[in-house]
This record gives structure tokens, sequence and C-alpha cells, in this order.
């Protein structure tokens, strides 16, 4: 069978304010009608025979309100009490499957169009995944973006993986012209991506196991969960198994993980700028920007960030001081 995993633990934290713990960015049904999750779920529908939501503790009501609303009844939730990345929160999917099942993997969080390449390429990587191949999903690059992952190949096979680059290795790739953006979803065989985890990173996969095997109804202990190092599935699985392939995302794709991938598509969609690039969001008043570039002014009910688009990425580090502090 084909399961389609949806992973939203994340609270999007580059993206605060507008996307905070109690109402993560996935949720907001700011961009279309239809929040993110809402959207993915409907675009992976016809994959899949079955449905398994990650998620946490913290954002299981939203949720079940949007699975409610899209009138999804059968599906199967595992609900992580703190989390742990990506690698784990795959990992506790694979073990609820069998083995030879697929599993088509998709972030919650970002905005596609679902026409006929999307599905063509999906498609494709379901066929690939059943030949035992861990699948990737590669967009063209349109700038150095350090908050992504990047994939050198060569067709459909991997040179190699690499997450994350710091600025001038990212500028280095897009010259070299055959990187491309890994887009986040991911598609293979539960047997092959638990036996690469195992390969590479033993003690996720062993205390990833402990924390299933103990699990109730698809609830995570605590204390079980906190043995599992938090490592993403970039790292642990993408940068060493030698099983990777990779399949042209030619559909129109954007992830909304931090101010300059939002900023980027409100522009691309006719959001108005000023003439030095400066942008608002959510504020109505008359906003004036003087001396400034490519600055981004963010209003919401009780918190405001003004930030530089180019520091986009270090917009976690304000959310991270406002958890340290409470
Ligand atoms: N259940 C669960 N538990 N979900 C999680 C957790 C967790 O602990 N951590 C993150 N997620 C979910 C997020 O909600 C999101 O939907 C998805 O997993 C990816 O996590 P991000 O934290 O958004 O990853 P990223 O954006 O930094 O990087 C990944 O996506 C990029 C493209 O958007 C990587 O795969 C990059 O290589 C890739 O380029
Ligand atoms: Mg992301």
């Amino acid at each position: 069978a084909t399961y389609h995993v949806i992973l939203t633990g994340g609270v999007g934290s580059r993206l605060w304010p507008l996307s905070r713990k109690s109402q993560p960015k996935q949720y907001l049904e700011i961009f279309k009608n239809d929040s993110l999750f809402e959207l993915a779920i409907k675009r992976n529908q016809k994959f899949s025979d079955g449905l398994i939501v990650v998620g946490n503790k913290d954002n299981r009501s939203l949720s079940i309100s949007s699975l409610k609303k899209l009138g999804v009844n059968n599906y199967h939730e595992i609900v992580e009490a703190t989390p742990r990345n990506t690698a784990p929160a795959i990992a506790f999917a694979a073990f609820q499957v069998k083995p030879d099942d697929i599993l088509v993997v998709t972030p919650a969080d970002h905005i596609i169009k679902a026409d006929e390449n999307y599905d063509h390429a999906v498609s494709k990587a379901i066929k690939l995944a059943e030949e035992g191949n861990i699948v990737t999903f590669g967009v063209k690059p349109t700038r150095p973006e350090t908050g992504y992952g990047y994939i050198e190949s060569d067709g459909q096979n991997v040179v190699s993986f690499r997450e994350k680059p710091n600025l001038e290795t990212a500028k280095d790739f897009l010259h070299r012209g055959n990187f491309l953006w890994n887009s986040g979803m991911f598609c293979f065989k539960a047997g092959v991506f638990l036996s690469e985890l195992e390969k590479y990173e033993p003690k996720v996969f062993e205390a990833s196991k402990e924390a299933f095997q103990k699990s109730e109804e698809g609830r995570l202990d605590e204390a079980l969960s906190m043995d599992i190092p938090s490592i993403s599935v970039d790292y642990a699985v993408m940068e060493r198994s030698e099983l990777i392939k990779v399949v042209n995302a030619d559909f129109e794709w954007s992830d909304m993980g931090s101010f300059e991938a939002v900023y980027d598509y409100f522009v691309e969609s006719g959001y108005p700028v000023d003439q030095e690039g400066n942008m608002v969001i959510g504020c109505d008043k008359f906003t004036a920007f003087v001396g400034l570039k490519n600055t981004i002014f963010v209003n919401t009910s009780d918190a405001i960030l003004i930030l530089s688009k180019e520091a986009s990425q270090d917009v976690k580090g304000v959310y991270q001081q406002l958890v340290d502090e409470n």
C-alpha cells in the first residue's frame, strides 16, 4: 500500500510573529482559503491508500479540525510528546506500516500548484521507490538560499546532497548549475528508509523504535522521546545514503519557511512593495520607509517584527529568545 505521511510538527519559528506554537503557519488561512495543511492533504489523496499524520500534542486539535473540515475520517495519528525533528518523525510513520509499503512524505507548509506536473512527478517517484530507491524532489534554484538542502544531480542520479550550506557555498552551487533545491518531499519504502537510518544513525533508529513500540494509540511518551537525538532526515539520511534519486519538481513550488520566501512569493503574486523593495505585512496604516532597502515590516495584534529581507534566517533567534524567557 502507499501512504501519505504529512509532517506537521514544526512551529515555523522563522515566520514569527505570523506563526507561533499556538498557531503554526501550516494552519493559518492567510495564503489561500484553505490552510497549507489542508492543501497538502488534498493534493496527495489520489496517490495514497492511507494517511499518517505525524504532529505533536500542541497542534493536534488544529489537525483534527482541519481533517474534519475536509471530511477525512480514516487516518492514523502519531502524536509526539516533544519535537525530535524529521528523522524520528518519519521513522515513527515507517514503523507503523509494513516494510514494503511506500511512503510519500510531505511537509505541511508548502505552497504547491497541484497540476499534472505535480501528479507526474509523484507517480514517477513512487515507481522509483518501488525499485528500492530513496527519492527526493529537486527544484530549480533561483537564489542562494541557505535554508534549503542542495542536490547535486546527474539526471535522476544524485552525486551529493548538502543540507543548508553557508552563503558562499550556496552561491557556488548556484553558479555550477547542476544543483537543485531539495523540496523537502520524499518517497521510499518504509523498510528501505529504516535500514538506511539504522545504518547511518543507529542511535536515532533504536531510540525511535523504542519510543514507537511503547507508544499508546500513537501517543509517544515524553521521557522516551527525550532520549531520541533530534536530527533532521536531511542530515541523518539524505546526505549519506547511496540510494538517493531525484525527480525534477517542475511544478510551482514555494516553501513558506522564511520571510524571504514569503516575500518572493508575495511579489510574484503582485503584492505591493515600494521602490526600494520594502514590504508591509498585516498593517493597513500608511507606512513609509526612509533610507531602508528590502525591509519587511510585519504587524500582528501583539507583536511587530522589522527585518532586513537578507536576515530572514535569523528570525528564529527572536523566537528562541521569547521561548527561553517564558
Ligand atoms: N512531526 C514533526 N516533528 N514534524 C516536524 C518536526 C518534528 O519534530 N520538525 C519539523 N517538522 C515538519 C515541519 O512542520 C515541516 O512541515 C517539515 O517537517 C520540514 O521541517 P522544517 O523545519 O520546515 O525543515 P526546513 O525547511 O528547515 O528544511 C527542509 O525543507 C527544505 C525545503 O522546504 C529540508 O528538507 C531542506 O533540505 C529542504 O530544502
Ligand atoms: Mg520548512
